[in-house]
């Protein structure tokens, strides 16, 4: 009888707060109409909607999610695919771009470009154009994939694209320009206790769904709305990158993944051949140092099985936050969220120097490879700033390197395939510790995955007196 009128209580409770969900989401959308038709007024809503996204700050998603829905879903592939590919879009369109435009320009100069407008406005005349790059999941894959317009060079700031150059040749160079102007697809991490066959039926998924280079990932080349499924509501897989959930998996077990990696980042990935034990890895210490919001954290808390401990740290309190949130929902008891001090992280951490079977180092970095997910990025890119990542990047590492207990091993990775932040700070790092001896490393993606680069080290010897 108890337990009967427990249950009614609690689904009482749950329909209670479905309810006020829905209410705040409807309260938020209407805030939203009224901003849009504000901008409405003006004539010219894409001209103040692309002033808006020029000047500020913000990440294109969280102004795009500005938008009423509606508006949101008919605004939102057209923006995208204008930013990912903007001189291949105008070449279809039969509108002509001046040499070097639109990268050439000033800030004041892009924020007023009538290109963007004029794109923008073709693709409402044109469906077609806009359906295929809206990767509409109802659209069959074959037929997305042959009439989908591929990017180039020109759709890459020409600086970017001399580094590429240098660091890879230009065949290399005009490959990644194809993959990173291609649409994201939707990948996802299922977790160890679920089945991901089981997971693959359920989201009605083709067979070749099931990812050839992560034994946990399921992808979409197109969009997917996997977020409704009952399967992401009772927390049977996260959304993640298969190149991260390789890397989670490289912190457990690095023979897995090394053979996987690849010199150059215009080579595909090698297929996974490992088996994850059913119960997960050994439990074991792990420390991810630059945790952000924590995608790589879930991921290497759940491959133990919930035992183990992964202790999570930032310096950015809204990051932890989220982390705390994103551990709770996923209900992950052995995973940890720890803000430290920038500059102070040492007080925090000297108690723990020595005693990390493995450590993390995901560190800050040009994010290049993931610019098919960020097309923004590359508009408002400061090639200056870039210089300072590899003394940032070496210093973390230094810290960090620390925490690894002798026989324990430390992981270096980036979203980037720049050899300055990727090699030479890996290179730099082996011979200045001649305590750690590299296991080998490389590249991922960014064909079959998003574009990383990993390096891992095993400490021989104990850490040094500090
Ligand atoms: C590439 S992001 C990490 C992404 C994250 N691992 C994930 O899977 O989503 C790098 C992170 O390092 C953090 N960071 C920067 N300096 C740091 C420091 N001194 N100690 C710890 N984290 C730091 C940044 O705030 C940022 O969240």
């Amino acid at each position: 009888m108890a337990n009967a009128s427990n249950r009614r209580t609690r689904s009482q409770k749950k329909k209670t707060q479905i309810k006020r969900a829905r209410s705040e989401r409807d309260r938020d959308d209407r805030v939203r109409v009224e901003k849009f038709l504000e901008r409405q007024k003006t004539n010219d809503p894409f001209g103040k909607f692309w002033r808006e996204w020029v000047e500020s700050r913000r990440h294109l998603d969280a102004l795009l999610a500005d938008l009423p829905k509606n508006k949101k879903s008919e605004w939102a592939p057209r923006i995208q695919a204008l930013l990912r590919i903007p001189s291949s879009l105008a070449a279809e369109l039969g509108i002509g771009l001046m040499a070097g435009e639109p990268w050439n320009l000033s800030p004041e100069q892009l924020s007023e470009w009538p290109t963007a407008a004029q794109v923008f406005k073709a693709l409402e005349a044109h469906p077609e154009v806009a359906r295929n790059l809206a990767f509409d999941s109802s659209v069959s894959p074959d037929i997305v994939a042959e009439s989908q317009i591929y990017g180039t060079v020109d759709d890459f700031p020409s600086e970017m694209i001399a580094q590429w150059e240098k660091d890879w040749g230009a065949k290399v160079a005009k490959k990644l320009a194809l993959e990173l102007a291609k649409p994201p697809g939707v990948s996802l991490r299922v977790r160890l206790k679920e089945d991901r066959e089981k997971i693959r039926k359920e989201l009605e998924a083709r067979k070749d769904a099931l990812s050839p280079v992560s034994p946990v990932g399921i992808r979409f080349e197109g969009y997917k709305a996997v977020m409704a499924s009952e399967g992401f509501q009772r927390g049977a897989f996260e959304i993640q990158d298969e190149g991260s959930q390789l890397l989670a998996i490289a912190v457990h077990d690095p023979k897995m993944v090394l053979p996987l990696l690849t010199k150059s980042p215009g080579e595909e990935t090698h297929p996974f051949s490992g088996e994850i034990p059913k119960k997960g890895f050994p439990p074991i210490t792990v420390i991810d140092a630059c945790a952000g919001a924590g995608g790589k954290t879930l991921a290497i808390a759940d491959l133990m099985g919930g035992k183990g401990r992964v202790f999570a740290y930032d310096i950015y309190s809204s990051k932890i936050a989220a982390l705390r949130r994103r551990i709770g929902k996923a209900q992950m008891t052995n995973a940890k969220a720890i803000q430290l001090e920038e500059g102070n992280e040492e007080v925090t951490l000297k108690e723990f120097f020595g005693k990390a079977d493995a450590v993390l180092v995901d560190a800050p970095c040009s994010g290049w490879g993931v610019l098919r997910r960020n097309p923004d990025a590359k508009w408002k890119e400061n090639f200056t700033a870039l210089e300072k990542l590899p003394e940032l990047q070496s210093h973390l590492l230094n810290l960090y390197s620390r925490l690894v207990k002798p026989g324990g091993r430390l992981v270096y990775s980036l979203c980037t395939f720049r050899k300055e932040e990727s090699e030479a700070v890996s290179a730099r790092f082996s011979s200045e510790h001649p305590e750690f001896t590299s296991i080998g490393g490389g590249y991922l993606g960014p064909s079959q995955t998003d574009g990383f680069y990993l390096q891992i080290w095993e400490r021989k010897t104990e850490p040094a007196e500090r």
